[in-house]
């Protein structure tokens, strides 16, 4: 139970990646604040409150931030998985609205929830984590503006990990690898599933529930001395190239 009686606030709850941190959080005794713009059923689990939050919006989080407050007293965990992807293009033909839709999501979004629940969080000097991507760290092809405005999330977690460390607040950012959620699935052919597990030293894509383990590390008392960290979680991915004919 390493969340016990802990309140997490989860974005991009509903589906992925999130998802499976709401179940994980569940099982480690947290009561879970799922938000998402498309909340998912909780099945009837009194201790998920889903609420349809798009976090692009300031306004909409500070709502949902202030009914979080009030119903539960004070929030002790956010993680940040709200995120949207662009059209595999080459950099000249992205739509610069592309651009902007990423940044809105992935980056303000993170800006939202961080401003809007910092002063819980202080409270209770408690632990953020940013899901950002192994692109915020080498690029991926024809993902310029997921790829620059992941970057962006991995150098804000840095900024907040120094500006809130002597609230004893942790901010610390996972960056995935490809995992097996519907916005990976949603471009993934045989072809490139193969391609990627070549390119992976360990050979494979990875299931939602091993990152959202990953996200427990971060959010528990198991990495209290742990802050600023922006942690590949990517078999390997951002190490070196595997398959060199050496
Ligand atoms: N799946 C991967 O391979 C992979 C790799 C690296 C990083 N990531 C990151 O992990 C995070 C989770 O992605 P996932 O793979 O679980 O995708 P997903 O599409 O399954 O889930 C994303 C969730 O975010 C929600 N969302 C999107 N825009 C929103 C908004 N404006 N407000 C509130 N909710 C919103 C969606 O409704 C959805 O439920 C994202 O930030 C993504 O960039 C994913």
């Amino acid at each position: 139970m390493m969340l016990k009686d802990k309140i997490v606030v989860v974005t991009g709850a509903g589906s992925g990646i999130g998802r499976a941190c709401v179940e994980r959080f569940r099982a480690e005794g947290a009561t879970v604040e799922a938000w998402d713009r498309d909340p998912a059923d909780t099945g009837g689990d009194e201790r998920i409150v889903a609420r349809q939050v798009d976090v692009s919006s300031a306004e909409a989080v500070g709502a949902a931030a202030a009914e979080a407050g009030n119903r539960w007293g004070g929030v002790d965990v956010l993680v940040n998985c709200a995120g949207v992807i662009t059209p595999n293009l080459p950099a000249q033909d992205v739509d610069p609205k592309d651009y902007q839709r990423n940044f809105d999501v992935n980056l303000m979004g993170v800006v939202h929830t961080t401003r809007e629940l910092h002063a819980m969080l202080a409270e209770r000097s408690g632990a953020i984590v940013n899901v950002a991507s192994q692109a915020a760290l080498v690029c991926l092809p024809h993902q310029s503006a997921y790829s620059a405005i992941k970057g962006a999330v991995a150098a804000l977690t840095r900024s907040l990990a120094i500006d809130w460390a002597s609230e004893g607040v942790r901010v610390n950012a996972v960056c995935p690898g490809f995992t097996r959620t519907p916005m990976a699935t949603g471009q993934m052919t045989p072809e490139l599933e193969a391609a990627v597990s070549r390119r992976v030293p360990l050979g494979r894509i990875f299931e939602p529930e091993e990152i959202a383990a990953s996200i427990l590390f971060l959010a528990s008392d198991l990495s209290s001395a742990v802050t600023g960290v922006v942690l590949p979680v990517d078999g390997g991915w951002t190490a070196g190239e595997p398959a060199l004919p050496m």
